[in-house]
């Protein structure tokens, strides 16, 4: 796709999901520091991956308008800004920087960034029951994959496997990216597919897309961890090895990890093949396999 044609509809799917989540938390209630806290890190500017992938799965799949998933894409949105935020306590990643700003116990405290995280996980659920123009079976659909994705065997699980004493070699290594990442962005194909009421063959198409492009990113990360920049990555540089941990860096080497990505974009992509316009997911998959942030 045209890198002005892509740039547009990311733009647009983007402000879009600015401007739904602009509008949370807003209420001028006596715990209005919870609000604080809670907008603070939702409003912050990450790069909205995951539920622009939601709005173009969603629109692939047939949808009438997309805007009617944008519910949905912020619920996805909301449980991975609480994951950033309880990632980068003090007890977890200890990291001070997150989107180039403080992090959020840095601003808030330990106890607030704790409590915004918990919050936005029951309204990310309301969120999706509200939704004003998706059916029942949709929003059903959407809560069991928003909680596979994030619970107890995915992303939850994938942190423990991070930030306990774990195997250390590649199919550990795979299997905690798979969880703590992977699933995630998964999901968000899996959310589109829920509100446009996908076929079988779009379902299955994006969700191997995704799964992929999932795998990829966190590699891309681990990589960024010791190559990025950190003005532009907008998270410390070395934060994965000051705490310890063994990436796909130490595994496979800087090399090994391009390499790597590229396969799996490559697998992404082929993944997507005679679904019908998929020219958006193809570029999204190039892109980020050349981000820096
Ligand atoms: C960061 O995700 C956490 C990982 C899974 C590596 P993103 O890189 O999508 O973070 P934001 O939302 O753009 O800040
Ligand atoms: C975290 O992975 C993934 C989450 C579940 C939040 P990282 O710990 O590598 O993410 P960053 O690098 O802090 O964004
Ligand atoms: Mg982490
Ligand atoms: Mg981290
Ligand atoms: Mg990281």
């Amino acid at each position: 796709m045209d890198d002005k044609l892509f740039d547009a509809r990311y733009e647009e799917y983007r402000v879009a999901v600015e401007e739904h989540l602009s509008r949370l938390f807003t209420d001028d209630v006596p715990w209005k520091k919870l609000n604080e806290a809670m907008r603070y890190s939702v409003l912050s500017g990450g790069k909205r991956l995951r539920p622009v992938l939601t709005l173009e799965v969603a629109r692939l799949a047939g949808i009438r308008d997309w805007h009617n998933a944008l519910p949905f894409a912020c619920a996805l949105e909301l449980v991975h800004t609480y994951s950033l935020i309880h990632d980068d306590l003090p007890c977890m990643d200890n990291d001070e920087l997150r989107r180039g700003k403080p992090t959020n116990h840095v601003v808030y405290g330990e106890t607030l960034a704790t409590l915004a995280g918990d919050a936005l996980q029951p309204e990310a659920y309301r969120l999706i029951a509200e939704a004003p123009r998706l059916d029942a079976k949709a929003k059903i659909e959407a809560v069991a994959a928003l909680a596979w994705a994030s619970g107890a065997n995915g992303m939850v699980a994938g942190q423990v496997l991070d930030l306990t004493d774990f195997g250390r070699d590649e199919a550990s290594l795979r299997l905690l990216h798979d969880k703590k990442t992977c699933f995630m962005i998964k999901c968000a194909a899996e959310l589109g597919c829920a509100a446009g009421r996908a076929s079988i063959a779009v379902c299955e198409a994006t969700q191997t897309y995704a799964a992929h492009l999932g795998l990829a990113f966190q590699i891309q990360d681990d990589l960024l961890d010791v190559v990025g920049d950190e003005t532009t990555f907008g998270k410390p540089i070395g934060s994965d090895r000051e705490e310890g941990k063994t990436t796909y860096v130490d595994l496979l080497g800087v090399d090994g990890c391009k390499a790597e990505v590229q396969r799996l974009t490559d697998e992404a992509i082929a993944a997507l093949d005679g679904i019908g316009d998929t020219d958006f997911l193809i570029t999204f998959a190039k892109k980020l396999a050349n981000r820096d942030k």
